[in-house]
């Protein structure tokens, strides 16, 4: 089995995420780290731990850093609400009495763990890259034992957050070129990619059939989070995090083209933005592995039914 590290700030694309990563029996998932990022990191780590106990997910949860490198803690809460969860008034789930919320800080554990696991653990980044470089920082020695980062973020085609930065990359852009510059290989899951991958109500039609409470509870979720729509009237939902998930199950679905992906770090407009120089002859660094497409007919199908098969 494939050995696997989550790093995430639920959000619900992040729980979305999670239950596919849970229903995939390829996966031997090793633990999970959370940090700031569409909400602040109280609020991102007790929606894990909500859906840790809801869904009866076993991998050790921890929490990590609740701001970036250079300070501050851009949210995505304008968009998803006080929680980072969109809901249309609903509750969330409740946290078991027994939900682990104490042990090392999220960034020691995931020390410990590429330890534990020398060249075996792919880390799977879906959030910030705060955990992931203050990591690399205390620790350097681990980039060489990390053989891939699967991350959600960035893009070759303009942002979310602003005209030219995605979220996960705007957000702690310092951390992003660190990150980057590591020398671990690397494939981005960017906007341009997510974008061709959407959700319709279709999709939720589909999970409200189910009959278990627990479908009926992430139907609601689905429901509100299809219909934010990006502010930029993009219709329907591109779908973010869990094309990470969709690649572990389905790489065949996928395109990559290797391009050397730089992150901006000065520019007055540009903050955060993944610059990527596809040529070959320029590029000066080992590339990124930048996914360009997918295969939305089939991939779509795979995970729905991967997700119902979780939730049913
Ligand atoms: C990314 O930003 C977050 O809001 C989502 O969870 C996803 O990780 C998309 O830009
Ligand atoms: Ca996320």
């Amino acid at each position: 089995n494939r050995k696997i590290w989550l790093d995430t700030d639920p959000g619900f694309d992040d729980w979305f995420t999670m239950l596919l990563l849970a229903a995939n029996p390829a996966l031997d998932w090793v633990g999970t780290s959370v940090v700031a990022g569409n909400a602040p990191l109280a609020a991102t780590f007790d929606n894990a731990q909500r859906i840790q106990s809801h869904y009866g997910l076993s991998a050790p949860l921890y929490s990590g850093c609740d701001q970036a490198l250079a300070g501050g803690n851009e949210t995505a809460q304008h968009v998803l609400g006080a929680s980072g969860m969109k809901t249309t008034g609903e509750p969330l789930p409740p946290v078991a009495a027994t939900a682990a919320g104490s042990g090392p800080h999220a960034v020691q554990a995931l020390i410990d763990a590429v330890r534990r696991h020398p060249g075996e653990l792919s880390i799977l980044a879906i959030a910030p890259l705060t955990n992931l470089a203050t990591a690399l920082r205390q620790a350097p020695d681990i980039a060489a034992s990390i053989p891939e980062i699967l991350l959600m973020g960035g893009s070759t085609d303009g942002g979310n957050q602003t005209a030219a930065a995605e979220f996960n990359i705007h957000a702690d852009p310092e951390a992003a070129s660190e990150v980057f510059n590591a020398g671990i290989p690397l494939r981005m899951f960017g906007l341009n990619l997510c974008r061709q991958i959407t959700l319709t109500q279709a999709e939720v039609r589909q999970v409200r059939a189910l009959a278990s409470p627990r479908a009926q509870w992430f139907a609601g979720y689905l429901d509100a989070y299809q219909r934010i729509r990006s502010a930029d009237g993009a219709v329907p939902m591109p779908l973010y995090d869990p094309v990470v998930a969709a690649y572990l199950s389905h790489p065949e679905h996928f395109e990559f083209r290797p391009a050397q992906v730089d992150i901006e770090l000065q520019g007055r407009f540009t903050r955060g933005m993944t610059v990527c120089e596809f040529r070959p002859a320029h590029q000066r660094k080992p590339p990124v592995q930048v996914a360009m497409r997918i295969d939305a007919g089939q991939a779509l199908p795979a995970l729905m039914d991967r997700l119902i098969y979780c939730l049913g």
